[in-house]
């Protein structure tokens, strides 16, 4: 069965798809094997979209056939994330999830903070199924309500093992930014990642220029982009195995 990891937030444009793309390129990579593969041959790395917007989609498309892993997309349909997580060649199954508008509070306060429709019951779906959640926030305080939210809401209730990673930090702005980020969210007792995702413009060209994390043009600043996904692979994988040792696991 494939471990399951939802990168989740309410909060739009924090990083969730450059995290999903990234950060499958990156397992798959860990997991490619030197053997010949035979024709039916599966990726053992399968990154889903449930964006209905599918910018995530556009980036795998533009990559092509030298994508290094499965991309899928279910916002219309809950059987693939099944599929997927019960194949028998799949290890890892990373879920791209929309930013959302919460619902109306209800005056009984009743309701799912995920609302209704086919793309919340395809979160709904993911999450039921996950092993870990990721939380990107960006180093400012203005996305931190809404993050804290998401957290309090959707993913605390569920009772999921969850980090909240630091992205699109420029380390030009300093470190303060960074660290305050950090800092507010441990005070709750929740895990942040020691790795943090640093901007760099070939980011948020990747897409354009047809390449993932993995497959830049060699250049010292493609290894610093290429670090922090390896580190932030490695902390979720340590993470997770932590947490089955401790009997925590879904
Ligand atoms: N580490 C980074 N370095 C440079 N640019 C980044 C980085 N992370 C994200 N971006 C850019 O920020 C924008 C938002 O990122 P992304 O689309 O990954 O966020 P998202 O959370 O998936 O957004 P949405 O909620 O709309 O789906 C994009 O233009 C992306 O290229
Ligand atoms: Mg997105």
């Amino acid at each position: 069965m494939a471990t399951i990891i939802v990168v989740l937030n309410r909060k739009g444009g924090v990083g969730k798809s450059t995290i999903t793309v990234n950060l499958s390129a990156t397992i798959a990579e860990a997991l490619a094997g030197v053997e010949v593969k035979p024709i039916d041959w599966l990726a053992p790395v399968a990154a889903l979209s449930v964006d209905p917007q599918g910018s995530a989609s556009w980036w795998a498309s533009r990559v092509g056939e030298t994508l290094p892993f499965v991309f899928a997309e279910a916002h219309n349909d809950l059987e693939t994330l099944k599929r997927l997580r019960d194949s028998t060649a799949v290890e890892y199954v990373i879920v791209d999830t929309p930013g959302w508008y919460p619902p109306e509070a209800r005056d009984d306060n009743s309701g799912d903070p995920l609302g209704e429709g086919r793309v919340a019951d395809a979160i709904r779906a993911a999450l039921d199924n996950a092993d870990h959640v990721i939380v990107p926030v960006e180093p400012e305080p203005l996305g931190w309500p809404t993050t804290q939210e998401t957290i309090q809401q959707v993913v605390l209730p569920r009772g999921i093992p969850f980090t909240i990673v630091v992205s699109n930090w420029d380390p030009r702005d300093g470190e303060a930014d960074r660290d305050d980020t950090r800092k507010h969210f441990t005070k709750f007792g929740w895990k942040v990642a020691n790795t943090v995702i640093r901007r760099y413009k070939l980011h948020s060209k990747a897409a354009i220029t047809g390449h993932v994390v993995t497959q830049y043009p060699k250049s010292r600043v493609a290894q610093e982009c290429l670090a922090d996904f390896t580190n932030l692979a490695l902390e979720i994988q340590m993470t997770i195995v932590r947490q089955l040792r401790r009997g925590m696991s879904r």
